[in-house]
């Protein structure tokens, strides 16, 4: 076994209030060199905050921050290694292109041929090579957005914070963006840590998520293990669209909802388990009533370009959302499939006692209740 390297930038049970306030909550964290990192969440999960806390602008309450295992809670900002770029560029507006990207180094003292060369390598890996007398009033909000994306890297970052720098730009704009950045980080092999609440953005652009609510991070990993095995309800719902239901594991590999025994591929939990089953709606399939595994009635369906999107209802009063190329009919009958592989189960939040109350309730009722 190879021991395991410091993590660039460490949290350990940080925590932040703004008055009565809890924005985050214990937040442990490790962030390991050269990787592209992304914090998901909705408006006000604290994202910024934490991006902050890296930075230098917020000091933790109480906790640890560490920076290539040094504790950094007390640094002043100017003393650490990052660099954040803003949503909304925050461009000097009486300099230049060069000279906004000149900005850090100058004030470093480099000499001036250093400064040169480094502004040069930073417009052209933003493809503003040409545009280093330009002024900023004469740029697109595209081009301004590479202009900070420059400047904050000409300081030499070890890590380069990203909060919402895409937001304000056209979806064909971000698209292009996105990759941009992402071949920017390769080549530079520096950490990017990147806030989005897009979670499509999360997905195509990172090595690993933080995906946060309520200032905690609800889980972490790759956009697969994320998206394949989301831990809860709110990962869920959040990353995709899906459709949970209740359910409950009956012994491993069997899980039952809708009143009926599914066959899936997990395994590991207490029989009869209550949980929630997780179905995307691109894992589901239409067929004929009689080959359903489940039988639902199309509600409603729209065509939205390379699928149509169905919202439909089963017997037992649960609607699913349902993505398929060749579609039914509004009103029809038709049966639902998926394979054992696409069932995602998550652990649902029951207590002991409810647990031991709900098996004892299946031994008064016979087996009608679990099934
Ligand atoms: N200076 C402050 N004073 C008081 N409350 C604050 C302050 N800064 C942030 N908050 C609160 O902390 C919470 C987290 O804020 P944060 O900016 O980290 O959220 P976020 O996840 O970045 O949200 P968004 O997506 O809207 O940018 C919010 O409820 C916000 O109102
Ligand atoms: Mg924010």
């Amino acid at each position: 076994m190879t021991a395991k390297e410091t993590p660039i930038i460490e949290f350990k049970g940080v925590d932040l209030s703004f008055g009565d306030t809890h924005v985050l909550d214990h937040i442990d964290l490790e962030i390991d060199a050269g990787k592209f990192y992304t914090l998901l969440g909705p408006s006000g999960s604290g994202k910024s905050t934490i991006l902050k806390l890296i930075s230098g602008q917020l000091t933790a309450d109480s906790g640890d921050i560490l920076f290539e295992g040094q504790r950094i809670n007390n640094m002043p900002a100017e003393k650490r290694r990052v660099n954040t770029v803003f949503q909304n560029y925050a461009l000097f507006p009486n300099m230049n292109v060069f000279d906004n990207v000149a900005f850090g180094p100058k004030l470093k003292g480099w000499p001036k041929a250093k400064i040169k060369a480094q502004v040069e390598h930073m417009l052209d890996l933003v493809k503003l090579g040409a545009y280093a007398n330009r002024e900023i009033s004469e740029l697109s909000g595209g081009q301004q957005q590479r202009v900070a994306i420059a400047r904050a890297l000409a300081n030499d970052p070890e890590v380069l914070l990203l909060d919402e720098p895409l937001s304000a730009l056209d979806y064909k704009l971000r698209k292009a963006m996105q990759h941009e950045l992402r071949q920017i980080q390769k080549e530079l092999g520096i950490t990017f840590i990147f806030i989005t609440h897009d979670q499509e953005e999360a997905l195509a652009m990172s090595d690993w998520i933080f995906v946060m609510n309520d200032g905690v991070i609800q889980q972490n990993g790759t956009p697969e293990d994320i998206y394949d095995e989301p831990i809860n309800h709110f990962v869920a719902d959040f990353i995709g669209e899906s459709n949970i239901i209740k359910g409950i594991m009956k012994s491993d590999y069997v899980v039952h909802f809708d009143g009926k025994d599914f066959e899936n591929v997990d395994a590991g939990m207490r029989p009869n388990e209550r949980v929630e089953v997780v179905l995307r709606p691109e894992d589901l399939d239409l067929t004929t009533v009689e080959q359903g595994k489940l039988v639902v009635t199309i509600e409603d369906q729209s065509f939205r370009g390379d699928f149509y999107e169905i919202a439909a209802i089963d017997d037992d009063g649960n609607h699913w959302q349902i993505q398929v190329t060749n579609p039914g009919k509004i009103g029809e009958r038709v049966g639902l499939t998926f394979d054992p592989e696409d069932i995602h189960i998550m652990r649902y939040d029951e207590s002991e006692d409810d647990f031991d109350a709900r098996l004892d309730s299946y031994d008064d009722e016979g087996d009608h209740n679990a099934d």
